[in-house]
């Protein structure tokens, strides 16, 4: 039988061709948007990893999503020496979810607290994105917007101590093989990854309406 990480993988990789197509993301990093866009961007991912985070460390017990709550993934401090980077000193003041974000957030934190297997389906699609294209992103917004290599603007796509994502992401891919659960709880828990992207996708969509290209 295929693998359940596998499964995930494949299951969700057109989703995954969209979301990497989107207009926003392709405009952003086809260096077509100002800085302001891709700060706008992350002040929207603050608020997915505070969802992500708040609840990370009660779940940390849970004997299904437990074993992926690891402090090394953590990304809200990285987010926060960014914001303050963009939009300075005053950002928290200033700061604003889309409706699209709220919708998004407000998922996660729904399967943090009913549904713990949901919740590591927003987690595998937040973390492993971020330790894999993450990274190409990082390094086109380096050389769009001038930011210091791996320095701040950018410490959000750094993961410090992470030095080898490759082994991180098997040894990732082997905790979802792991999960309990049954045929029908594997098929929820791939939903529930689409269904994480098509949250993303709709964040990118309203970004994009924010953030037009003059024709
Ligand atoms: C320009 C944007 C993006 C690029 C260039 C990109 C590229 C990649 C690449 C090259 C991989 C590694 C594939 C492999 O090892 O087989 C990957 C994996 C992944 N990406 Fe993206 N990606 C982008 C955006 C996103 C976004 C926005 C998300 C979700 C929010 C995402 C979620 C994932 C996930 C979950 C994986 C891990 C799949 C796995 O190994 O199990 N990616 N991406």
């Amino acid at each position: 039988m295929e693998s359940f990480s596998t499964l995930i993988r494949t299951a969700s990789r057109e989703q995954h061709e969209e979301v990497r197509g989107s207009t926003f993301l392709s405009d952003l990093l086809g260096h077509k948007l100002g800085v302001d866009a891709f700060a706008r961007y992350t002040e929207q991912l603050w608020f997915v990893y505070q969802a992500l985070e708040s609840t990370a460390r009660r779940l940390a017990g849970d004997p299904v999503a437990g074993p992926f709550v690891r402090p090394e993934l953590f990304r809200t401090a990285a987010l926060e020496q960014d914001l303050e980077h963009l939009r300075g000193p005053g950002w928290r003041s200033a700061v604003s979810a889309l409706p699209a974000t709220l919708e998004y957030a407000g998922r996660i934190t729904e399967c943090a607290r009913d549904w713990p297997a949901g919740y590591v389906a927003h987690h595998y699609t937040r973390y492993l994105g971020d330790l894999s294209g993450g990274q190409i992103i990082r390094d086109t917004a380096e050389k769009t917007w001038g930011f210091a290599k791996k320095g701040d603007g950018v410490r959000f796509y750094v993961f410090e101590e992470i030095p080898n994502p490759a082994a991180f992401k098997r040894a990732y891919w082997e905790l979802l093989d792991a999960m309990p659960g049954d045929e029908l709880e594997r098929q929820r828990i791939v939903a529930e990854c689409r269904r994480a992207y098509e949250l993303n996708n709709g964040v990118f969509l309203a970004l994009g309406e924010e953030f037009p290209l003059s024709a």
